[in-house]
């Protein structure tokens, strides 16, 4: 028998997230998110899966798109930081890649490129990303459309220029910086019309306005909702990663021993501890504090002790009957990855995106 430690991705509920995201903006085209390794599900698989559902897939580099070119995915797959050499906007027109123009050089490094002198090229499709509030990229608003307008000017841009923006706070429902954002983004586009798109998951579920001719959803594909608590869109979500493994060991200790590496728990009975083998080598969260919930054999049950590289240790006192090789679930169907996150003090886009490579994927429902 081998380790037991894997992550089980779940292409069915892929498919349903992605389909509740095009019934949530019917007339809308929704680009599925798979940077990073499609948040840690593996890039490949993921658009294998959604390549005959998705008008394009969005990607944050150049590379992440040639490993799904050589993997035989023929959608448009956008570059969402855009090119960082000219020889990238010549292999992005090569290829079909879309580009983001997120500042002044880009779009300088795009007209000037070398395109259209040269029959292996073709004009590239380009969105222009306005900076309405999130501070990170884009364009300011008031440089909308002179930019728009030079590009539109090049032989090396194709028709259909999209404009869009990225919010910051969508996830916050009760807060108001989204319609900021929107209206800023209203303001930079004047009475201009192009193909508009705002919304990532979070706007997609929870702010009706944001949904436009297209949307960018990543986290809520992977059945993570974006929001802290119930959502009634968000909770149609199903998690598309059960990331789990099995107790390998078990043994009873007494009152005042302590549990793993720096001694940071203690027995204030006689208590059971089952040791599972996952660690922070497979993905698991150093910081998940004591307490962390997992769920073994169904049954949430309490992390006792730092985690390890390749083990955890969790106080299985309460619940009796467990025996060597029984099934934990540290997130997926029944305990969220979003419940898991908050016990250590990060998101799940952190936990997914840095699943390694050590812990095999198992697909299911290809
Ligand atoms: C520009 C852009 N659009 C869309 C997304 C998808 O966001 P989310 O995973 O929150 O849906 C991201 C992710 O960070 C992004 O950077």
């Amino acid at each position: 028998m081998s380790r037991p430690a894997k992550a089980l991705i779940d292409l069915a509920a892929l498919r349903h997230n992605y389909q509740l995201a095009n019934g949530l903006s019917p007339n809308a085209k929704n680009m599925a998110v798979i940077k990073a390794n499609a948040y840690g599900h593996g890039a490949v698989s993921v658009a294998r899966a959604l390549q005959d559902l998705v008008p394009a897939f969005g990607v944050a580099c150049i590379e992440e798109a040639l490993e799904l070119r050589e993997a035989g995915i023929k959608n448009p797959i956008h570059l969402l930081e855009g090119a960082f050499s000219e020889d990238e906007i010549l292999m992005a027109s090569e290829q079909d890649f879309s580009l983001s123009v997120v500042n002044q050089e880009q779009k300088q490094a795009i007209i000037k490129a070398r395109l259209a002198s040269s029959i292996r090229y073709s004009p590239l499709n380009i969105w222009i990303f306005v900076d309405t509030g999130m501070h990170r990229l884009g364009i300011q608003p008031d440089e909308l459309i002179s930019t728009y307008r030079d590009l539109a000017a090049s032989a090396n841009v194709a028709g259909g220029i999209v404009v869009a923006t990225h919010f910051a706070c969508a996830d916050e429902l009760d807060n108001e910086f989204t319609s900021v954002q929107l209206a800023r983004m209203a303001q930079g586009m004047g009475d201009m019309c192009a193909p508009r798109s705002f919304a990532n998951s979070a706007g997609l579920l929870g702010w009706p306005e944001t949904r436009v001719d297209w949307n960018r959803p990543g986290i809520m594909l992977y059945g993570s909702s974006p929001f802290p608590s119930s959502h009634p869109e968000a909770d149609g979500l199903l998690p598309v990663m059960t990331f789990k493994s099995a107790v390998i060991a078990l043994r009873d200790i007494q009152p005042g021993e302590t549990v793993g590496y720096a001694a940071t728990w203690m027995a204030d009975r006689p208590t059971r501890i089952a040791t599972i083998a996952i660690g922070y080598g497979d993905g698991y969260p150093l910081h998940a504090p004591n307490g962390t919930p997992v769920l073994i054999n169904g049954q949430r049950c309490p992390l006792a002790g730092r985690v390890s590289m390749d083990m955890i240790t969790v106080d299985v006192t309460d619940l009796p009957g467990v025996s060597l090789g029984d099934e934990v679930i540290l997130w997926g169907k029944g305990l969220s990855v979003n419940e898991v996150a908050a016990c250590a003090g990060t998101i799940s886009y952190e936990l997914l995106t840095r699943m390694p490579r050590r812990t095999p994927r198992e697909y299911l429902n290809i």
